[in-house]
């Protein structure tokens, strides 16, 4: 850590206040799978839905946030740590504003998942899409499989790169198996009871 002599300064409005502003809860529902798994996919549909309800919501993406915030960043191991723990820090902030933040990054590493967990606290779900490699390399939406396997992209997740893939998620989703209409209405439904107001 580098930032020294910093004191924090405690904000005036207290969450809660937010809260009963926006009708529920921050927090953060974290995508993860590999890539093709459908995470942005899922993420900008549940976005669109739960706009259209009136909620505060906003999706953090993994390519997105790579062609400027994170636009430094590679594909070593230390380099998507980094890519994560900004990623969960821009989350935080976000889920401290009272907003719901649908984030979709690969974060292959569950030491790096965990860190999120950790910053953001209760209001922290893991949302694992395991549609199986077999299928992300099928649909293979960016062709990015198809490079990996000529050897033209390096460190590969599922491919050339380890993908951790989480032990206990609070969601599970199968988007090989499931219709995308079917997984929207199962996260309506969770986003519903995980951030309605006590
Ligand atoms: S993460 O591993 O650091 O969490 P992130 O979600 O930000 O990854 O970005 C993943 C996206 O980067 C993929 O959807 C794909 O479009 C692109 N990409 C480019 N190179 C790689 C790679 N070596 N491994 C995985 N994804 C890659």
């Amino acid at each position: 850590m580098n930032s020294t002599n910093i004191t924090s300064v405690t904000h005036g409005v207290p969450a809660q206040s937010r809260w009963k502003k926006h009708g529920h809860s921050g927090g953060v529902l974290w995508f993860t799978g590999l890539s093709g798994s459908g995470k942005s996919t899922l993420a900008m549909a549940l976005e669109d839905a739960l706009f259209a309800k009136d909620y505060e919501v906003f999706t953090l993406d993994g390519d997105n946030l790579r062609h400027g915030l994170n636009a430094n960043l590679g594909f070593s191991a230390e380099d998507r740590s980094e890519n994560i723990r900004r990623a969960g820090e821009v989350a935080a902030l976000f889920a401290s504003s009272g907003i719901i933040v649908l984030a979709a990054f690969i974060s292959p590493y569950a030491r790096d998942r965990d860190q999120v967990r950790q910053i953001i606290g209760n209001n922290f779900h893991e949302v694992y899409l395991d549609p199986g490699l077999d299928s992300c390399e099928a649909r293979d939406p960016k062709g990015l499989y198809k490079k990996a396997r000529a050897g033209e992209i390096p460190d590969f997740t599922g491919i050339s790169a380890p993908y951790e893939a989480p032990i206990n998620p609070e969601l599970r989703i199968d988007t090989h198996k499931q219709a995308i209409d079917e997984s929207i209405d199962q996260l309506i439904a969770y986003t519903g009871r995980a951030f309605r107001l006590p």
